[in-house]
């Protein structure tokens, strides 16, 4: 059985992260590219000498070249610029943009059957102009957010109920903004939906909107707590399980920016929402029913993101 490839475009502290993950759980060989000379190369040795004590016989390399990611079965892409405190994951967009136009370039020309997870930010318009640039079929290219926005929200409801994260599930909808919709209804702890808890006395409505809204800002304060950057092991892990569920072909369920058409009502945009991830990419958008206090928060959030679709045409017009 020939082995998996998996392409880090951007070997910065996600990058990092993602190929020593990679290389832990074996899912295959990782190139890692980034435009620092040296970088790469020293993440991918350095890593690869951690091989013989984690038992793991995944060969890692690091390039300036594109071509060393051909045939890739997966990319997951990190190029671009972090947050600093203050900033807004929007305040990237022009810089993001060029370089995920780049990116979209190498992959379109390198690895066009690869299965591509996009994390730089901001995310739901760097997913889209990775789609639209590397012209890779639309199921075959998504967003990582929803996993790690579920992550948070679930870490803060387990401290909440002092129960193992195992025992919460979490949904989130909508763009990765501080305007996504973590949604009450649809999460539950040891299968007992939230508002029943509430109802039960195991919390109250003010402690879970105050985690709601810690949920929304939960990058944000990772940024002002780390100053120099933003989170990098969460994200990581969470694209992580994106790409093994398609590598597995596990059709897990996750929350992810997928691209919409007509599914909630929204065309042509990616936004997040529950997909089937399989082998041959998103397989599936789940839709679900959304309340009209939810269906308000979703649509807000994707003007968001269509808001930042225009800026990025007006940025670069050849995205018209
Ligand atoms: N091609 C490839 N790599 C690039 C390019 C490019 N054109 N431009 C920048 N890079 C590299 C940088 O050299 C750096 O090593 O991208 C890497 C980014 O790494 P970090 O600065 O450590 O940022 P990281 O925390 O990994 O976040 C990357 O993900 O979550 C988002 O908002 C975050 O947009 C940011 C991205």
């Amino acid at each position: 059985m020939s082995r998996k490839k998996i392409a880090l475009i951007g070997a910065g502290n996600i990058g990092g992260a993602l190929a020593h993950l990679a290389s832990l759980k074996e899912l295959g060989d990782v190139v890692l590219f980034d435009i620092v000379a040296g970088v790469p190369q020293g993440k991918a040795l350095d890593l690869a000498q951690a091989g013989p004590i984690s038992g793991s016989d995944s060969r890692l390399c690091g390039t300036q070249e594109y071509s060393a990611i051909e045939g890739a079965d997966v990319v997951i892409v990190t190029a671009g610029v972090p947050r600093q405190p203050g900033m807004s994951r929007d305040d990237l967009l022009s810089v993001n943009l060029g370089i995920t136009s780049k990116v979209a370039d190498g992959i379109g020309q390198y690895a066009p059957n690869a299965f591509v997870i996009c994390i730089t930010n901001p995310l739901d318009a760097m997913v889209w102009a990775l789609q639209k640039r590397s012209g890779l079929p639309t199921h075959r290219v998504v967003g990582m957010a929803g996993v790690l926005d579920t992550a948070r929200f679930r870490l803060f409801l387990a401290e909440e109920f002092k129960v193992s994260v195992q025992d919460v599930a979490a949904f989130v909808l909508g763009g990765h903004g501080d305007d996504m919709v973590p949604s009450i209804r649809y999460s539950s702890v040891a299968g007992v939906p939230l508002p029943e808890a509430i109802r039960l006395g195991w919390t109250t409505k003010e402690r879970i909107d105050a985690i709601v809204d810690r949920t929304r800002k939960g990058g944000g304060e990772i940024v002002s707590l780390l100053k120099t950057g933003s989170a990098f092991y969460a994200p990581a892990t969470a694209a992580i399980e994106m790409a093994e569920s398609h590598l597995k072909d596990k059709r897990r369920v996750l929350p992810c920016a997928a691209y919409l058409s007509n599914q909630y009502g929204v065309d042509g945009v990616y936004a997040g929402v529950p997909v089937v991830i399989g082998e041959k990419g998103v397989e599936r958008v789940l839709e679900i029913e959304l309340d009209a206090e939810e269906r308000a928060m979703f649509e807000k959030s994707v003007a968001s993101v269509r808001g930042l679709i225009e800026a990025a045409k007006r940025i670069d017009p050849s995205y018209m």
